[in-house]
């Protein structure tokens, strides 16, 4: 019998540089080692990912993520059979710092190289965490994405809608900034919106009123600015009680629009063996208790992969780059970096493209 391959993976297409190692099979993978250095502090000046500075970090780390990844396997170079890395979409001098690393090291120990999509990382997660069978729903909520992918096999999805605009993190983002709150949004939202009234805004639910999984966070952010405005003109500015309520509320309006649009791609899918999230919105207690609820009506669990698995990380990479490798998908040094990379060839493209860059 021969001995499970060993992958390296890399990840630097948004604001996090990761290396990971992983030992196959595909069905019975052991996740040796997966670290993630993350670039917050260089761009929290900035109020989004500045793609100079990141594609610069990214360079700078990755070959200390990758010693790191190693040391922590208690592997050598040499014992890497191949090298996964992200190849698209994302910001690209970053997907390409990364694609360069690899070229380097497959080159140099002359060990096949594979081009890894990072949604297809993403959208695979659940079955390294979790060992779930095909065919799986999964939704992504970031920063960066926002879609429903039905899952079918490590090489086939399908896209069952997404935002059209701004993914949920990135709309997050946007209202804590709006209200004075720190960065990331998302965490001061939610920790400010326990003391709210999630009932006294009437925001709108976007695209709710429409057929379809799509999504819509743009007219939400405007209308929570509208109310923020409305309310520093009647009353001079807003009380910590106006806050909390405002972010309650804001958090009720993505709660109620994803656990309504899960229910329809639940519903338009015969056969799922499970409900998935990934992404970091995924930490959203409110969110989840409503997936939770959701996915047991339609009689799926409902799984989200650990914290460190679900935001962006390279052992999600190194799996995926694993499932390639055992069908026989490597890639040469033709492999090039891609900025937008659709998982499903079929569906319309999205229109959307956040301070992350492009949800493909
Ligand atoms: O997956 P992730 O770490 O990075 C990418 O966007 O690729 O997700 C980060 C996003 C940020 O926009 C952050 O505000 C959001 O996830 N987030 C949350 C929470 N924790 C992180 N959003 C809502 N509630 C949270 N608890
Ligand atoms: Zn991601």
């Amino acid at each position: 019998m021969s001995t499970p391959p060993l992958i390296l993976g890399l990840e630097s297409s948004c604001d996090d540089t990761a290396a990971a190692v992983l030992r196959g099979p595909g069905d019975a993978p052991e996740l040796l080692s997966s670290v993630v250095s993350s670039q917050t502090d260089l761009h929290a000046a900035f109020g989004g990912v500045v793609p100079e500075i990141a594609a610069r970090a990214h360079t700078e780390k990755l070959d200390l993520m990758v010693e790191e990844a190693l040391d922590a396997a208690g592997v050598s170079l040499t014992d890497i059979d191949a090298i996964a890395v992200t190849s698209g979409p994302g910001l690209i001098g970053g997907v390409l710092a990364g694609v360069m690393a690899a070229k380097g090291l497959a080159m140099g120990l002359g060990k096949p190289l594979i081009g890894v999509n990072h949604l297809a990382g993403h959208a695979l997660t659940p079955r390294l965490t979790d060992g779930v069978t095909f065919p799986y729903l999964m939704l992504l909520v970031s920063g960066g994405h926002c879609q429903f992918l039905r899952v079918d096999g490590p090489e086939a999805f399908s896209r069952l809608g997404g935002t059209i605009d701004d993914a949920p993190g990135e709309a997050f983002d946007k209202v804590a900034r709006i209200l004075g709150l720190p960065q990331p949004g998302g965490p001061s939202v939610e920790t400010a919106a326990k003391a709210g009234d999630p009932a006294r805004f009437a925001l709108p639910r976007p695209l709710m009123d429409r057929p379809g999984c799509d999504l819509s966070f743009s007219g939400l952010k405007t209308a929570v600015i509208r109310t923020r405005d409305q309310m520093t003109e009647a009353q001079g500015g807003l009380t910590e009680q106006d806050r909390a309520d405002l972010c309650a509320s804001f958090q009720a309006a993505v709660a109620d629009v994803l656990a309504g649009k899960s229910e329809r791609a639940l519903s338009a899918c015969d056969g799922l063996t499970a409900f998935a999230v990934a992404g970091g919105v995924a930490a959203n207690q409110t969110l989840r208790a409503r997936l939770t609820a959701v996915a047991e009506v339609a009689g799926v669990p409902f799984l989200a992969p650990p914290l460190r698995l679900c935001t962006d990380n390279a052992a999600m990479i190194a799996y995926a780059g694993l499932l390639a490798f055992e069908g026989g998908r490597v890639d040469d040094m033709t492999l090039s970096a891609r900025p937008r990379w659709p998982l499903d060839r079929v569906a319309a493209p999205l229109i959307g493209s956040g301070k992350k860059g492009a949800k493909a």
